[in-house]
C-alpha cells in the first residue's frame, strides 16, 4: 500500500465520545478511526493522529506537506484561531481537506470564520463521521 493519507485531529477531539454528544455524537475518535480503516481498505494508509497542542499539528503538517502525502484536518477550534496552522499547510504546499464533524456554520458565529478554508482543496462540515469519510472520498478519487 504506497499511499499515505494523515488523518490530523486537533483539540478536544481526544473526548469524543462523552463530549457534548448532541453536537458531537457519540463515536469515540478510536471509533472514527476505525471507521476510515475499514474504508480505506487496501486502498491506503490511513496514519491518525490527535495533539491538543498547536504546534505538534504544525509539525505534523508540515512533515505530511514535505513528503507529499495528503492529509484529513479536524484542527477544532484552532480552525478559527491559528494563522500557524494556515501557514504550514501553504509553506509545505500540504494537499489538506478541512473537515468538521458539526455544521459549523448552523452554530456560534465565531465558528462560521475558519483561517484555513481559502488555503485547502475543500472543506467538508457538518456530516459526522461521513465528513471524514468524504473527505477521504476525496482523496482516492481520480482527477
Ligand atoms: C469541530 C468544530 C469546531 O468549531 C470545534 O471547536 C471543535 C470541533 C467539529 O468537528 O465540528 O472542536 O471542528
Amino acid at each position: 500500500m504506497s499511499l499515505r493519507i494523515h488523518v490530523l485531529n486537533g483539540p478536544n477531539l481526544n473526548l469524543l465520545g462523552t463530549r457534548e454528544p448532541g453536537i458531537y455524537g457519540t463515536l469515540t475518535l478510536a471509533d472514527i478511526e476505525a471507521r476510515l480503516v475499514a474504508r480505506a481498505g487496501d486502498r491506503a494508509a490511513i496514519l491518525f493522529q490527535q495533539s491538543n497542542h498547536e504546534g505538534e499539528l504544525v509539525t505534523w503538517i508540515q512533515e505530511a506537506g514535505q513528503a507529499g502525502e495528503a492529509v484529513i484536518l479536524n484542527a477544532g477550534a484552532y480552525t478559527h484561531t491559528s494563522i500557524a496552522l494556515r501557514d504550514a499547510i501553504t509553506a509545505s504546499r500540504c494537499k489538506a481537506i478541512e473537515v468538521h464533524l458539526s455544521n459549523v456554520h448552523a452554530r456560534e458565529p465565531f465558528r462560521h470564520r475558519s483561517h484555513l478554508a481559502p488555503v485547502v482543496r475543500g472543506v467538508i462540515a457538518g456530516f459526522g463521521v461521513l465528513s471524514y469519510e468524504l473527505a477521504l472520498e476525496a482523496l482516492l478519487s481520480p482527477g
